[in-house]
């Protein structure tokens, strides 16, 4: 069986060192017991709690980033590296989250530059890709799946670097945030037709070791169908800001 991966990605919270504190101290105290065996699980918080994060969890729990730049260093005001976010630890990358696309112009050009640097600093790029609601109710989301997939990989498959880091994380955009998840059959049909373009994409034996996540308003009520259905692990936003059922989510997974 493949080592399933939980992703906890905290956006932008919580709002002070204290409340990190409080809440890695409430997930630690709820991990008491907890087995890591066949589970990779990750914390993606603020860069600027990266290192409380890391000092605080034990090394059962890995570190994630929320973003970074393309470039290894110079004159970008505010960007971080993918070499600055490797020297504190970090393994994984959340790179092209909606977001990101929404709120701050990222285009599949920058996140395909991102992507490439994220690989060839050997880290894991952890790619969001997901239609929205219109393009949902249009019937376009093959479309856009294959759309998002072709532009964001681009550089990493034109320059031949490397992927077998590389994660998938399908996340409807409609279902992001809005308690409104993706029923388990509905993304079942879009894991394999991720599945079916990364064949093309990729030689068969580098494709089927690519990982791909769920993501979108997953709860621990919800959490086991995805698994249930072939996804390699969840990307978990506001329930991984709750200790309590974030661990329940680990938990669940458990259970067979
Ligand atoms: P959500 O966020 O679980 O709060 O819907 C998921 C994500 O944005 O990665």
């Amino acid at each position: 069986m493949q080592e399933i991966l939980i992703v906890g990605n905290w956006k932008m919270n919580p709002q002070n060192s204290l409340q990190v504190e409080n809440l890695l101290q409430d997930i630690k105290n709820e991990m008491k017991n907890f087995s890591f065996e066949q589970k990779e699980v990750v914390i993606c918080p603020p860069f600027i709690y990266l290192s409380n994060v890391q000092h605080l969890l034990s090394n059962d729990v890995k570190l994630g980033a929320q973003n970074c730049f393309w470039e290894e260093k110079g004159a970008f005001t505010g960007e971080i590296s993918p070499l600055q976010l490797k020297n504190l630890n970090v393994k994984y990358v959340i790179i092209g989250h909606s977001e990101r696309r929404q709120y701050l112009g990222e285009t599949d050009e920058m996140i395909a530059k991102k992507l490439k640097a994220v690989l060839e600093a050997r880290l894991s790029p952890i790619l969001c890709i997901g239609e929205t609601k219109e393009e949902r109710e249009a019937e376009k989301t093959a479309e856009i799946l294959k759309h998002q997939l072709e532009n964001n990989l681009k550089e990493a498959i034109s320059y031949k670097i490397q992927t077998n880091k590389l994660i998938i994380a399908y996340e409807p955009v409609w279902a992001i945030g809005t308690g409104d998840f993706c029923e388990a059959n509905e993304a079942l049909s879009n894991l394999l037709f991720i599945k079916k373009q990364l064949l093309k994409l990729f030689p068969k034996n580098l494709a089927e070791k690519i990982k791909i996540l769920y993501g979108g308003s997953v709860d621990s009520k919800i959490a086991k169908d995805y698994i249930n259905v072939g996804f390699d692990g969840l990307l978990v936003g506001g329930a991984s800001l709750r200790a309590g059922e974030f661990v329940k989510i680990l938990k669940t997974i458990d259970t067979d």
